[in-house]
């Protein structure tokens, strides 16, 4: 196939990229930069440059491919306070694919997050079955969903906490620096609720099984584990930063915690026993604490 894929620059699309060209497939790239252009073409990808905003560009990728990989999102405007304008570029950026794929039968892999799972108050581990009927990022969710009734194959790739050592800039980076700027590896209450979590190329796997065989309609969970206690995670983080441990009460997060306060305090168990047998999917890297234990997440990258 030739694939269109949004975010190819990115932490997931590093290593989505080349699995599918590893796979016999071929990629167009989404660029904004001249920087990304050339990681792109450097690992064989077609590049096409545009930014997120440019919606003709993104129909015009997806109109030239047999199928759509969407894996960019603005965290720079998730992290400077703005969900609501993140979450509106992204429904843009999917309404335009979902034009120019409509009626072609052509597969679309959307991604959310197990993080969702979290507002949905279950009392037991989630699974690919349970949905919710809107939110901050769960519209673009169920909108891709809904795209299977427009003729478009499409699915959507619930990630955990994604790790690995092609991880630049995402939670655990963050969460270290925190450590480090507070001088305090911080937890919230005892600690015991639960983060899932997978390996970078385990989940690029899992996005072009997707791509080539998953059925209409198909939520999907790239999880490896289905929930690491977040006080082993600030324990690593300890250990790798030489910081103590704190256990800080919810109201104290934020200072410790900063913008990730809300997700840190998430309890969202997931499983993956549906997506591992529909799509023969089995995750076989490192896990996120044997990560942590590595010197990857506490070198300066910058
Ligand atoms: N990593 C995780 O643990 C995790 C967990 C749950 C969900 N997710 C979701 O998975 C997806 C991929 O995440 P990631 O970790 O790969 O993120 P990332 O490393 O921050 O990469 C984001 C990608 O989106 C591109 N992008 C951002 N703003 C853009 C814009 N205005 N126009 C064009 N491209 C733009 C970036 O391009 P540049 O290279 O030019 O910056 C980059 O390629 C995102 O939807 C993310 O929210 C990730």
């Amino acid at each position: 196939m030739r694939v269109f894929v949004t975010g190819a620059s990115g932490h997931l699309g590093s290593a989505v990229v080349p699995d599918l060209l590893a796979n016999g497939h071929a990629v167009i790239g989404l660029a904004r930069s001249d920087a990304a252009a050339a990681r792109l073409t450097a690992a064989g990808a077609e590049v096409l440059r545009g930014d997120l905003a440019d919606l003709d560009r993104l129909r015009a990728g997806a109109e030239a491919s047999d199928g759509v990989v969407h894996l960019a999102f603005r965290h720079d405007a998730m992290q400077s306070g703005d969900l609501a304008g993140a979450a509106e570029s992204d429904l843009a950026a999917l309404r335009a694919i979902g034009d120019a794929l409509a009626g072609t039968d052509k597969p679309l892999v959307g991604t959310s997050g197990t993080g969702l799972l979290g507002q949905a108050g279950l009392d037991r581990t989630g699974t690919e079955a349970d949905t919710l009927p809107g939110g901050y990022r769960i519209d673009a969710e169920n909108y891709v969903i809904d795209l299977a009734g427009k003729g478009i194959r499409s699915s959507v790739v619930r990630l955990p906490i994604v790790h690995s050592d092609l991880d630049l800039t995402g939670f655990p980076r963050s969460l270290v620096g925190f450590a480090r700027e507070h001088g305090v590896a911080a937890y919230i209450d005892a600690g015991t609720n639960r983060w899932p979590a997978v390996h970078t190329l385990d989940a690029a796997a899992l996005y072009r099984l997707a791509l080539e065989s998953a059925p209409p309609a198909t939520r999907l969970h790239a999880v490896a584990e289905e929930g690491v206690e977040f006080r082993r995670i600030a324990e690593a983080i300890a250990h790798g930063t030489g910081v103590p441990t704190r256990s800080v009460t919810a109201q104290e997060a934020p200072r410790y915690l900063g913008f990730l306060a809300h997700f840190v305090a998430l309890d969202h168990p997931a499983s993956s026993t549906r997506t591992q047998a529909l799509l023969n999917w089995t995750p076989t890297h490192p896990t996120f604490l044997e990560d942590l234990a590595t010197p990857h997440y506490f070198t300066v990258t910058s």
